[in-house]
């Protein structure tokens, strides 16, 4: 199994280049399905996650290519409308596949995802809003099974903010007869993203960026090429890294309009932070000053971000609380941190942690996707030598990262 070995210490510098949102690419691939045309992809990220869902697209009969950063795929000749568990097991956004599925072929098998590291995370809103439009769906042998003969428009409410649910019932209701309207949606800017794709493509969606968003059916979608948003979490990231060690970096082919809250909150543990439309500059010279958050949907803080926060307030000056509103397990990274030194406890749905002077190196697992960015920050700041262990977790969701961070100075090392 593949590790990382990070010796830390030295401030960040020089220029970094943000890559495609994966969240956003996700949904988009899924898109495909939805049309017998051609759809072009460009800054579509190099992820394990993004090589999962092409794989399952291409399982399905759907022509896939890929050259660096452009994919393009072609759902005229899908036969299969189905997400094996081999695949959903790896990947939940596999389930997006199913609302487009639906739309298009009337009929759909896909494996029902499990719990995770970080929480529970059920699909009953993706399903119940499914079943809303006129589909059938039982769950047999762990798989969901759906079916209809045309999905019908309806007015949708879902109880709780949920993004790849949004996603699902909104590509679903592109080719819906009639209108949908779905309340308390979403307003993530992956789901915008993947609304203006899907409006590229001939759907007409009117609202999205809102919690009220409304579809009305077409009769199919045509072919487009479209450019995925660029990743806010990759760019809050190297943010927060810049914050926590210090340095002075430029972030370019970034979208700083979707991250008003995060580098509100880097600005508030001391980072200086000037932007244009795509660039960011970031100058950190002073240790960081605790920061207090509370995550929950867009436009609140992401909790994608919550625990590269944590990791930067181990060694701010001060305390601080953070609280996770999103999902119930989501600390697994902390008593990695308390192994090279940090101060933290956790109160139910709460982390307070106090500010130490320094972190120590030390042999650390990283558990999900974005405790492993917050180990790496960790890393950077520790004194001595950190080595991060199942690091398959970082290359789900982060394109290039060592490369990346060599480039701005890091000793880090991929070590088998
Ligand atoms: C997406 C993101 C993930 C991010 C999360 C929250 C993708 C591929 N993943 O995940 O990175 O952390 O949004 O911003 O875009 N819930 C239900 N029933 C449902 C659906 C969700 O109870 O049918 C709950 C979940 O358990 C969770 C909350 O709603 O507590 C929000 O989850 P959701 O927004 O659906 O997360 P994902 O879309 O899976």
């Amino acid at each position: 199994m593949q590790k990382l070995k990070i010796r830390g210490g030295k401030p960040l510098r020089g220029s970094v280049r943000i890559s495609g949102a994966k969240n956003a690419a996700l949904p988009i691939l899924c898109a495909a399905i939805l049309s017998a045309e051609t759809l072009t992809l460009k800054n579509v990220p190099q992820l394990n996650d993004i090589g999962t869902m092409l794989k399952l697209l291409k399982q399905m009969g759907i022509s896939a290519h890929r050259e660096g950063e452009t994919v393009v795929l072609n759902a005229a000749n899908l036969t299969n409308p189905a997400a094996p568990y081999e695949l959903v097991k790896t990947m939940r956004a596999s389930i997006l596949a199913l609302g487009p599925l639906l739309a298009r072929f009337g009929k759909a098998r896909v494996s029902l995802p499990g719990g995770c590291a970080i929480g529970a995370r059920p699909v009953d809103l993706h399903i119940k809003g499914l079943e809303a439009m006129g589909a059938t769906i039982t769950i047999e042998g762990g798989d969901i099974h759906a079916s209809v003969f045309k999905l019908k428009g309806a007015h949708i409410f879902m109880d709780i903010v949920t993004v790849t649910g949004t996603e699902n019932l909104m590509m679903a209701a592109t080719l819906a007869d009639g209108t949908t309207v779905l309340e308390n949606a979403a307003r993530e800017p992956e789901v915008v993203d993947l609304a203006e794709c899907l409006i590229k493509m001939g759907a007409n969606i009117s609202g999205h960026g809102s919690d009220v968003i409304t579809v009305k059916g077409v009769a199919s979608l045509h072919k487009a090429e479209y450019a995925v948003m660029p990743d806010r979490i990759e760019t809050g990231t190297f943010l927060a890294a810049v914050t926590a060690i210090g340095g002075d970096v430029r972030v370019t082919n970034a979208a700083p309009r979707t991250l008003d809250v995060v580098i509100e909150k880097l600005r508030e543990a001391g980072a200086v932070i000037t932007s244009t439309d795509d660039e960011i500059h970031i100058v950190s010279n002073t240790r960081p000053k605790a920061v207090n958050l509370r995550t929950a949907p867009y436009p609140a803080f992401p909790t994608d971000m919550q625990a590269q926060f944590i990791a930067l307030n181990t060694i701010a000056e001060g305390t601080a609380i953070v609280t996770e509103t999103i999902f119930e397990n989501r600390f697994m990274h902390v008593q990695e941190l308390v192994r090279l030194g940090a101060k933290i406890d956790i109160e139910g749905n709460t982390a307070i942690v106090k500010g130490a002077q320094k972190l120590t190196g030390a042999t650390v697992m990283a558990t999900d996707l974005r405790a492993s960015a917050c180990l790496v920050i960790a890393g950077l700041v520790a004194e001595g030598e950190t080595i991060i262990d199942r690091i398959y977790h970082l290359d789900r969701g982060y394109d290039h990262i060592e490369k990346k961070l060599v480039a701005l100075g890091v000793d880090i090392e991929r070590i088998d």
